[in-house]
Order: C-alpha cells, then structure tokens, then sequence
C-alpha cells in the first residue's frame, strides 16, 4: 500500500534523512521507531508532502506521490494524526470532525460523525465544546477522530498517546486495536514498546535519518540489544 524507498529530506541546508526504506500493506500495522530527534516526524511529514523530499521515491497504491501537495495525499487516502494533536481551537468538536469529512472510498462511508462519535463516547458528551476546553486525552481522540473522517485507507499516527494518563492511553490503545481488527492499515510512531509489542505486526527503527533494524514484533521483543541501543526504555 505504502512504500517509501530511499527517501531523502531535511530542512534548509541539513540533511535529516540519508535514505529510508518503509512499506506498510493492506491491514498491516507498522511502527516507525527511534529516539528523540531522528527523523520520524520528518519522515510522517515527507510521506503526507509537508516537507519536499531532495531525493527518493514515495508510492501509494502503486502511484506515485512524491512531491505532491498534502491535501492530493489526503485525497489518496492518508490520514494523519499529526504531533501535537493541533485541533481547531475555536471548533467545536463536532465541528472540527465535520471540517475534515470526506468521503475516499464511495458507498457508506465506514466513518461518519455518529461513527466517531460512538468509538469516543467522551467526545459524544462534549460534542458542542470548543477544541480549546478539551483535556488533552479529549484533544487527542479528536485528533484521530478528525483523521478517521477522511476514511483514510492508510492511518499515520505521531505520538498519539504522548503525555497522557495511563487511563486515556488504554483507551486510545483499544480503539486502535479495534481499527486494526477491522483491517485499518495504519503506520505508528510512539514509544509505549508493551502497547506497541502488542498491535503491531513489524517495526522500523530509525537512527540519525537511517534505518538499522526491522523486524516483527516476536524478533524484536527478542532483541533487547536494539531496544537498549536505539530506543528508550
Ligand atoms: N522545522 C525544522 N527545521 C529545522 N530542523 C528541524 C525541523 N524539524 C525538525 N528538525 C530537526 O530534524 C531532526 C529530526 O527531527 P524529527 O522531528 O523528525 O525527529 P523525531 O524522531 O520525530 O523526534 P521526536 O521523538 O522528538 O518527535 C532533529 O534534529 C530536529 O532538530
Ligand atoms: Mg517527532
């Protein structure tokens, strides 16, 4: 469904990525790892074309979409869920998953407002709060909530549980296995390695803008010298 092959970027004059290699297929669930400042928002931003790659190729379903401007990746079918959540402070909640509606696949639409809404009954209750008076458990269910309206083939998540209480985190990580259960494709970057471990089927691990291992789930909870040299745990 994905694959990036030699992508290269970075900002200005600094080189950020020297040439990653990443595939995400149909229903498969991948995880892009690496410590703090690596380049795995820049390669999300690479793939959803915020950033102009300087070299490497970007396919989605076979085409090419290097390059192109994020609201035609959008149209492709990527969803992101972006760092930082970034929700319409002065929309309401309904608003701010109405504002991002589409509709990729033609027929019903797996998600529509009463969808989302009824996968996070938090949201449901605070559907007429502005973006701005969310908790930011509340801002982050939002925000995938925001993504799955698109009815994205392809989810990317950046941090999505980052900063939140353990209970809201169990939370978010239930509804992705729901997603994954239903066959939603998605691309996650985070670093609780247990939840991870156990929603992923492979994982990519990135240092310095270079990929030094990959693997499924089974050989990395078996390689505690990669989680010791290129993760923090
Ligand atoms: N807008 C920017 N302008 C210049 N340099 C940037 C910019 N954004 C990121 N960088 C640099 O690019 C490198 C990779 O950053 P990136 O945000 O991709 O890392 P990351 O793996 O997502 O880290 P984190 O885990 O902290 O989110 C870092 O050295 C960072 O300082
Ligand atoms: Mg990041």
């Amino acid at each position: 469904m994905l694959a990036v092959d030699g992508l290269v970027a970075g900002y200005g004059g600094s080189r950020v990525l020297h040439g990653i290699d990443l595939a995400v297929g149909a229903g498969e669930v991948v995880t892009l790892l690496g410590r703090n400042g690596m380049g795995k928002t820049t390669t999300v931003r690479s793939i959803m074309g915020l950033l102009k790659p300087a070299a490497g190729r970007i396919a989605f379903d076979g085409r090419d979409v290097t390059g192109l401007p994020p609201y035609r990746i959008a149209q492709r079918g990527i969803g992101l869920v972006p760092e930082g959540r970034q929700v319409f402070p002065t929309l309401t909640v309904e608003e701010n998953l109405v504002a991002t509606a589409a509709n990729r696949a033609g027929g019903a639409p797996r998600w529509t407002l009463d969808a989302v809404l009824a996968l996070f009954p938090r949201l449901a209750e605070r559907r007429r709060n502005l973006g701005a008076r969310l908790s930011g458990g509340e801002q982050q269910m939002l925000a995938i909530g925001r993504a799955l309206m698109t009815n994205p083939r392809l989810l990317v998540l950046d941090e999505a549980t980052e900063g939140l209480a353990p209970l809201i985190r169990a939370e978010i990580w239930a509804v992705l296995a729901r997603l994954r259960a239903e066959g939603q494709a998605i691309l996650l970057i985070d670093k609780n390695l247990a939840a991870i471990l156990r929603l992923a089927d492979r994982h990519v691990v990135i240092e310095k803008g270079r990929v030094v291992w990959t693997g499924t789930s089974e050989a990395l909870s078996a390689a505690p010298e990669v989680r010791d040299t290129y993760l923090h745990v």
